[in-house]
């Protein structure tokens, strides 16, 4: 355990996920933030598990921290995948993707008995959209024609920059639309008519995927939400 008093509130949240990992266990491996925090808690704990990761960061990461990484393809199954996102709805619905990994994520998550996302307060909305961005990964052929596409479904797709200026290129060598939404009615709806575009590898939306979300507090305290289903 960390000096309590060193830590932020996503080092406590990914201390506090720790509950859930046994020995022996294979754990996918999410990005960002709150996924580093876990990560860097898995570190430290010394417990023997291996890692799945979504991506190259966070497979750097936990290979730094000692933590036995593996390829999807080398294992049969994952127990528990740990993740961050962007935005939880009631149902437990996600918008992921501001790190621009959400492929793997969700590949990853697929393959996985269990997903817990670790998030701030601030990540719950009433509905997904709520703050305004849906990235969507395409192959880069199709840019013009998959952001004309996305223009007739109501959304504004704009090409994610790289901090040099440059086009952001995922780890699958694909680039990124962050579309401009509002609310989204039926998130499960519109990942179909994204998906349904040629071009398109994937989108941020994680409908009905997770099983457990963390939500942190500044204050220090952790809610455990799980689906109404
Ligand atoms: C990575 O592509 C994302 O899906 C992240 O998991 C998501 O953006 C949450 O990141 P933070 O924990 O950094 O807010």
């Amino acid at each position: 355990m960390e000096n309590s008093s060193a830590m932020t509130y996503l080092d406590h949240l990914g201390e506090y996920a720790m509950r859930y990992v046994r020995a022996g266990q294979t754990l996918g491996l999410g990005t960002g933030r709150a996924a580093a925090a876990f990560i860097r808690a898995l570190g430290g704990s010394r417990i023997e598990v291996r890692g799945v990761p979504t991506s190259n960061a966070s497979a750097e990461l936990a290979q730094s921290l000692g933590i036995e990484v593996v390829e999807l393809r080398d294992v049969h199954r994952i127990d528990i995948d740990f993740d961050g996102a962007d935005e939880v709805d009631p149902r437990l619905n996600l918008i992921k993707g501001n790190g621009g990994a959400m492929v793997r994520e969700k590949i990853v998550a697929a393959a996985s008995r269990r997903r817990i996302i670790l998030v701030g307060d601030e990540k719950l909305v009433k509905r997904l959209g709520a703050h305004g961005n849906l990235p969507v990964e395409v192959v880069p052929f199709a840019e013009a024609f998959v952001a004309r596409r996305i223009r007739a479904l109501g959304m504004k797709p704009k090409l994610r920059l790289d901090a040099a200026g440059g086009d952001f290129i995922t780890d699958n060598h694909n680039i990124i639309l962050d579309c401009g939404v509002k609310e989204i009615r039926s998130p499960r709806r519109l990942e179909d008519e994204l998906l349904n575009i040629p071009g398109v590898v994937g989108t941020g939306l994680f409908v009905g995927m997770a099983t457990t979300v963390l939500v942190a507090s500044q204050d220090g305290k952790v809610a455990t939400l799980r689906p109404k289903r």
